[in-house]
């Protein structure tokens, strides 16, 4: 059985197209990315499969439950952090807690264990009676997403869970998502920051006007668009990119004071730069060859504009 299976899934609102017929599963034990632009349906889809919204064609089985036909099964399997989520600011941080373990009807000295052990991951133990308000956003995110733990989910939604956050805030978070996935949590987490679907995740779905454009891991992707391998060199005074239209180049980016040369064999390039430097008394203050990354297959295929 998988943990998530997803066919055909679509939602549109008023005649637009939020969600666009996608199909994929996530393994039982998987941390699983959901990458895309703002807009790309990543929020509509994690709201269809935690039973938040009801899909307009499509279906989604949590485990063996289908989500709309037995929605309170399939809730009871899983975590869910909303993107923007709040917790209580009135409330302290381990009133947030116990408040949610009071939900799910754990017993009042299971509860307290519970969101003590949490508060003492998220590095906010100390501060446990201290009121919501007077957190800091990163602090608050911390509760948000310790409060879609409380009940020992076995499958965890994250939507964006450390955008706009501190640096340490981030760090901690994005720690603990990884020890809960080593644990056994399946994790399914929406970002549109590529290096943390980079960094975290098993597999990644690439989402583009609400349609999975790519799947796989995240160094598959990276090498299924090896031709993206570029040269980037910095030159002494300005030029234009027109000017370096070598055979062999297949397109030429201006990335702040650099530019940046796509091409396959990057050994041929390197010596036209050199000849072009010296011929035109050019210097040049730097010259690497960049191997593709995920930005570069992820900007490949959500070009906007370029449906
Ligand atoms: N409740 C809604 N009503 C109408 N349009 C919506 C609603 N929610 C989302 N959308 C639209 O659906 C598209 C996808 O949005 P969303 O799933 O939030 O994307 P993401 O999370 O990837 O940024 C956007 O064009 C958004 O404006
Ligand atoms: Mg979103």
């Amino acid at each position: 059985m998988q943990a998530i299976e997803v066919e055909n899934l679509t939602k549109q609102f008023n005649g637009v197209t939020a969600v666009d017929h996608i199909s994929f599963t996530v393994k039982i034990g998987e941390l699983f990315g959901l990458l895309g632009p703002n807009g790309a349906g990543k929020t509509t889809t994690i709201r269809m499969l935690t039973g938040i919204l009801k899909s307009t064609v499509g279906s989604a089985h949590i485990g063996e439950y289908d989500i709309q036909k037995n929605p309170l099964e399939a809730k009871q399997m899983m975590g869910i952090v909303p993107e923007m989520a709040n917790a209580y600011i009135d409330l302290s941080a381990i009133g947030n807690l116990l408040l949610i373990g009071e939900l799910y009807g754990i017993q009042r000295k299971e509860r307290v264990e519970k969101a003590e052990n949490l508060l003492k991951l998220f590095g906010l133990y100390e501060k446990r009676h201290h009121k919501v308000r007077t957190f800091s956003k990163g602090m608050k995110q911390r509760i948000i997403v310790a409060m879609g733990l409380m009940n020992d989910p076995q499958l965890l939604f994250l939507d964006e869970p450390t955008s706009g956050l501190d640096v340490e805030s981030v760090r901690l978070i994005r720690k603990l998502i990884r020890e809960f996935n080593d644990k056994g949590t399946t994790i399914v987490l929406t970002t549109h920051n590529i290096e943390e679907a980079n960094q975290l995740c098993d597999r990644v779905a690439i989402m583009n006007y609400g349609k999975i454009v790519a799947i796989d891991r995240p160094e598959k992707l990276k090498r299924a668009i090896q031709s993206t391998t570029s040269v980037e060199v910095a030159f002494v005074k300005r030029v234009m990119p027109g000017e370096f239209t070598f055979e062999g180049v297949s397109e030429v980016k201006k990335v702040g004071n650099k530019l940046r040369l796509y091409t396959e064999k990057p050994g041929e390039i390197i010596p036209m730069l050199v000849k072009y430097s010296q011929s035109s008394g050019n210097k040049i203050i730097s010259l690497n060859t960049l191997e593709p990354n995920l930005e570069d297959v992820f900007l490949k295929l959500t070009r906007r504009g370029e449906k």
